[in-house]
């Protein structure tokens, strides 16, 4: 089935919130590069993130703590030349935006000035207000992240459900409204209770993106990799897999070794 294809107008923050409006669901799938960035856009889909899950993905690191400014921003300049339909958000990595809102501005206006994007996204709620009002008073659209937020996993100590008792939850709550009021244009909720995030995004007038979050929110959200089987040993509960990837690369690549190794491959029709 072919989605939006008729539909080429780029997607902005206004179309976003009138998506929610009309009831309409958000598609949104990191993206890291530009030729699955391209296949992506072109599939349809609404909102391509270039998360910093690409120092997992990407990079091998074990938490997406180690990804720098500069890295987000190659992926980022990557993506952007490829899209021409979908909504881009780059990440701001750990450490560039927690420490003062000055900060948090320039490397803000950086990943905009060279990447191209259409807004960032970064992980917190009232104790980095100061830094994404000085960013959206510089006409960058901010979208928030709350529930588990994996810059702050070495707090945490696990990647497991949050918000699961009451004081957690009421804060989860307190922060979207606040992300509301200062001017977020989104939230991504990350794996918190479905019954929470349904309270969320209906208390809301801005969308409400879930990854393991359930589905009475206004979109979702997965890793690329993830949702085409290309990490073959990551399978938690939230998450379908489309494709497996994995599989098909592995069994390619070793029927070409073995066409190199046989000396089947090149055969007379593909040589000069
Ligand atoms: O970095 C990322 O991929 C993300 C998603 C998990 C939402 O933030």
């Amino acid at each position: 089935m072919s989605v939006h294809l008729e539909d080429t107008r780029k997607v902005t923050t206004h179309r976003l919130i009138e998506m929610k409006r009309r009831g309409e669901k958000i598609s949104m799938l990191t993206a890291y590069d530009y030729s699955m960035a391209s296949i992506i856009d072109q599939a349809g889909m609404d909102v391509i993130l270039v998360g910093d899950s690409a120092s997992n993905v990407m990079a091998g690191n074990v938490t997406t703590l180690p990804i720098t400014l500069d890295q987000m921003i190659y992926h980022g300049k990557s993506v952007v030349k490829a899209v021409k339909r979908a909504f881009v958000l780059v990440d701001l990595p750990f450490g560039t935006y927690q420490g003062n809102s000055k900060e948090a501005l320039a490397s803000a206006i950086r990943v905009m000035k060279e990447t191209h994007a259409d807004g960032i996204k970064l992980e917190g709620g009232a104790e980095v207000k100061e830094s994404i009002e000085r960013i959206l008073c510089a006409g960058i659209p901010v979208m928030g992240h709350l529930g588990l937020t994996p810059q702050s996993i070495n707090k945490f100590g696990t990647y497991t459900v949050r918000a699961k008792e009451e004081r957690e939850a009421a804060k989860l709550i307190e922060d979207a409204h606040l992300l509301e009021e200062i001017g977020c244009f989104g939230i991504v909720l990350e794996k918190i209770p479905a019954k929470l995030a349904a309270q969320v995004a209906s208390e809301l007038t801005i969308p409400m993106i879930g990854i393991g979050a359930g589905g009475g929110v206004d979109g979702q959200v997965l890793v690329m990799h993830d949702m085409l089987g290309i990490n073959k040993g990551f399978s938690p509960r939230f998450l379908r897999r489309y494709a497996d990837l994995y599989d098909v690369i592995h069994g390619a690549v070793q029927s070409y070794i073995r066409d190199v190794k046989s000396a089947d491959f090149p055969n007379e029709s593909e040589q000069y």
